[in-house]
C-alpha cells in the first residue's frame, strides 16, 4: 500500500503556488539526472491556476515534454481537447507539448493503439504524473464502466488506451484515450490535485478501500509503490 501524504491549503490560490513549486522541483530533479523530463498533467479545471504559476518558472523548458494524462477523441483546437489547453500555456514557453490523440484517428479503440505509437520516442517511465479526480473517483479517464479492468490491468508495457466511458462524463461527453494504471503507477513521482469536501471524502475512502475500492483512483493507487503527494484545498 502506497503512502500517503496529505498537503491541506486555506485556499485554491495557495494550493496551486504550492504545486507549482513541487512540479518545478520534480522537473529540475529530473533534468539534473536526465538531461530531460517527461511529465504528464491532468486535464479538467482544477490543476489549471498551478500550470499558469509553473508557465513562470525559469526552466530549460525546451527539454521538458509534456502529455496529457488522458484526452478526448476530439480534434485539436476543439473546446474539450487537454492537449490543446496545456499547449495554450507551455507552447509559448517552448516546451513540447505532445497529443496522446493523433489528429487522424476516428474511433478511440484506434487512437489508443496510435497514442502507443506516438509515446515510443518519450523516455519512460513518466519523471511525474499530476491526477486530477472526479467525482465518481475517476483519474485520468479511469472511468467506472466497462473498460475499467482493462485500464487497470492490460498488458503493462500498454502505455495508453482507448475508453468509452459508460455513461459518458457530462462535462466531456466524448470517448477517451488514457494512460494506463501501470503507466501511471511507474511514475517516478506522482501527484493528486484535487479541491473541495465531497472529493475528498471520495479519495479518503477510495484509498482506504484500496484495490476493491468502486471508485478507480482507489484501485490505481492500489499498485503505486512510491509515496504520494495529495495537494488539497475546500
Ligand atoms: C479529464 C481529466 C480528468 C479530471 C477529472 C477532474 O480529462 O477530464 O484528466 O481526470 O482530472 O475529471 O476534473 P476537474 O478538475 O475539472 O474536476
Amino acid at each position: 500500500m502506497t503512502e500517503i501524504e496529505w498537503w491541506d491549503y486555506d485556499d485554491a490560490a495557495e494550493l496551486a503556488k504550492a504545486v507549482a513549486g513541487d512540479i518545478q522541483f520534480v522537473i529540475e530533479s529530473a533534468l539534473d539526472a536526465r538531461g530531460s523530463a517527461v511529465i504528464a498533467l491532468a486535464g479538467g479545471k482544477t490543476p489549471f491556476p498551478a500550470y499558469e504559476h509553473l508557465a513562470k518558472a525559469k526552466l530549460d523548458w525546451k527539454k521538458v515534454t509534456i502529455i496529457p494524462t488522458d484526452e478526448r477523441v476530439v480534434k485539436l483546437g476543439d473546446p474539450l481537447s487537454n492537449v490543446t489547453a496545456l499547449a495554450k500555456i507551455f507552447l509559448p514557453k517552448g516546451a513540447r507539448v505532445m497529443p496522446i490523440v493523433p489528429e487522424a484517428t476516428p474511433d478511440y479503440k484506434a487512437a489508443g493503439g496510435s497514442a502507443d505509437a506516438l509515446m515510443q520516442d518519450l523516455h519512460w517511465p513518466l519523471d511525474f504524473c499530476l491526477l486530477g479526480m472526479g467525482g465518481d473517483g475517476h483519474t485520468a479517464s479511469i472511468f467506472p464502466g466497462p473498460d475499467l479492468d482493462e485500464a487497470l490491468n492490460g498488458p503493462r508495457e500498454r502505455r495508453a488506451l482507448g475508453v468509452m466511458p459508460d455513461p459518458l462524463p457530462p462535462e466531456a461527453p466524448v470517448a477517451r484515450v488514457t494512460l494506463s494504471r501501470a503507466s501511471i503507477a511507474s511514475a517516478r513521482a506522482l501527484m493528486i490535485v484535487v479541491t473541495g469536501a465531497d472529493k475528498r471524502k471520495v479519495l479518503e475512502q477510495a484509498i482506504s478501500e484500496g484495490p476493491s475500492s468502486p471508485y478507480p483512483i482507489g484501485r490505481v493507487l492500489a499498485d503505486v509503490e512510491l509515496p504520494v503527494d495529495i495537494h488539497w484545498s475546500e
